[in-house]
């Protein structure tokens, strides 16, 4: 899916704020604090010397339109590589296996119903996507026990009731999620555009913030780690047949 314009900009703007309030310069703020390292494809390593990071922060430092020009990169890397790399995709669900024992949950919007993909008239369909996948790991990853995930989706009712009450009661909230999707998904609507009231939320709240400390706490909703044995997951889809 491709992300919006303003999606990259409100990132801008967080990290400009970052810059001022931590005394950093403003490209390690663009580097830890937003997710567009991930965004043109670059992996996780978070590496400032990788090749494409420095073009970017050369063309940053030469241009007088940080909007256009973060945007124009983003559109021209975004292919380059995905963020995590996957197992296997159903529908709106993807799993990664970060050890043999367990597997960890992923979710983008790949419906191309008019309702949100969380709405409960999609809701048979996500079932049997994560149905379909759980069928596979039981095959495919034996040795695997738990399941992991981490997004701030954990918060929402309608996203929760697609998981077992045990992975949806174990959350706790992850810290230091500014790189990732986990926490910046949360602007975006089912169509990668942004979400106007949402962000208008955040950015008054940034207006407000005068220490490092408080910047997670501009976000309307915090990154939520959950994680249950994988044996909930087959009792849960079997049943929900
Ligand atoms: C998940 C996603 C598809 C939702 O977008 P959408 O379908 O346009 O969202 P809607 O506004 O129609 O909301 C659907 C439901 O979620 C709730 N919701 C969505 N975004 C919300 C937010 N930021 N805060 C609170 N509730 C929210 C809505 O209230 C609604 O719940 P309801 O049916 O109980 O009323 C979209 O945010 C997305 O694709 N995000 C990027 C992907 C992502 O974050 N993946 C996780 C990576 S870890």
């Amino acid at each position: 899916m491709r992300y919006g314009k303003e999606f990259f900009d409100r990132q801008l703007r967080f990290a400009r704020v970052v810059a001022a309030l931590a005394a950093i310069p403003l490209e390690q703020a663009l580097l830890d604090y937003t997710n567009l390292y991930v965004r043109f494809g670059l992996g996780r390593a978070f590496d400032q010397d990788h090749p494409t990071w420095r073009r970017y922060i050369q063309g940053l430092s030469q241009t007088t339109h940080a909007s256009d020009w973060t945007y124009s990169f983003y559109l021209a890397h975004a292919q380059a590589g995905r963020e995590t790399p996957l197992v296997a995709t159903f529908g709106c669900f993807s799993y990664a296996t970060p050890d043999s024992q367990s597997i960890r949950l992923h979710f983008q919007n790949t419906d191309t119903a008019t309702v949100s993909p969380l709405s409960i008239d999609r809701l048979p369909m996500r079932l049997s996507e994560l149905r379909a996948l759980f069928d596979h790991v039981r095959r495919y990853e034996p040795e695997a026990e738990s399941v992991l995930g981490t997004s701030w989706l954990y918060n929402l009712r309608a996203y929760q009731r697609l998981f077992p009450e045990a992975y949806i009661a174990s959350a706790t909230v992850a810290d230091n999620r500014f790189r990732n999707m986990s926490l910046w998904g949360q602007f975006l609507d089912r169509n990668g555009g942004l979400k106007v009231g949402f962000t208008e939320d955040f950015l008054r709240r940034l207006s407000k913030t005068t220490t490092v400390r408080e910047l997670a706490s501009c976000f309307p909703l915090q990154a939520l780690a959950v994680s249950a044995p994988i044996t909930q997951f087959h009792t849960f889809y079997d049943s929900a047949m």
